[in-house]
């Protein structure tokens, strides 16, 4: 059984999705949101991180990344392909991110590509805080949503970029990038797939560790 629930599916042709997410290029793949992209050397939380493509690729850019994944095989197969010294591999999971919390870090940038559609409405309420609170003053939170046919055997909500945003304003993160595109592999645009690209940018630091802290006190167990 899956550990965690945005995850199932990603343990099965794991050697498939290697290859996909290999032979994707960084200039592509991130061109809605190079703009805001910070310069190196700056800090990267790459959360579910898949194959370590984007992890390997910021690395060598001159950052220093904190890659996290909570599919065991992924988690395996990134590190066997893209071990680097200038990143942190971790097993971890929204909406909690308890790991991740308790290293008591902020970060410069922190992306979900092709991650938040993975979550619940319950999961992604409860998630947002916490992005909010590990980002750096002014840090970037960067998320893509992908719309269209689900993947067989994955776990896929259709979620609307206004809700995104609306749960971005409110833990303190204003919209920097909100764009739409076909996808960018060949077999996903036949089939009908886009994506919502979206950046917001962190406010004030100790309001949005405030809020993510009381978020926790008030959520049930
Ligand atoms: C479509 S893949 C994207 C991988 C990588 N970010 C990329 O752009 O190539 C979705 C990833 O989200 C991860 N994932 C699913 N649910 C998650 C959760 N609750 N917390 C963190 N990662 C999750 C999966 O394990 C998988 O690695």
């Amino acid at each position: 059984m899956t550990r965690v629930a945005g995850t199932q599916g990603y343990d099965q042709d794991v050697a498939a999705f290697f290859e996909r997410s290999e032979n994707v290029a960084f200039a592509d793949k991130h061109a809605a949101v190079l703009s805001v992209h910070p310069a190196p050397p700056a800090r990267i939380l790459d959360i579910g991180a898949g194959s370590g493509r984007d992890a390997a690729d910021f690395a060598n850019l001159g950052h220093t990344v904190l890659a996290v994944e909570p599919t065991p095989a992924l988690l395996a197969g990134a590190i066997a392909h893209h071990d680097h010294p200038a990143i942190t591999w971790l097993d971890d999971s929204l909406p909690d991110l308890s790991a991740v919390l308790a290293r008591g870090e902020t970060f410069d940038l922190v992306l979900l590509s092709a991650v938040w559609m993975h979550l619940d409405e319950d999961e992604r309420r409860r998630a947002m805080p916490n992005l909010s609170a590990l980002l750096a003053e002014r840090g970037v939170l960067i998320l893509s949503l992908r719309h269209g046919p689900v993947p067989p055997g994955r776990r896929m909500f259709a979620v609307a970029a206004t809700e995104t945003i609306a749960l971005a304003q409110a833990a303190d993160l204003r919209i920097l990038v909100h764009e739409t595109q076909d996808s960018i592999q060949p077999a996903n645009r036949l089939a009908g797939v886009t994506w919502t690209i979206l950046a917001f940018q962190a406010e004030n630091a100790a309001d949005r560790t405030r809020q993510a802290a009381t978020f926790t006190a008030l959520s049930p167990l």
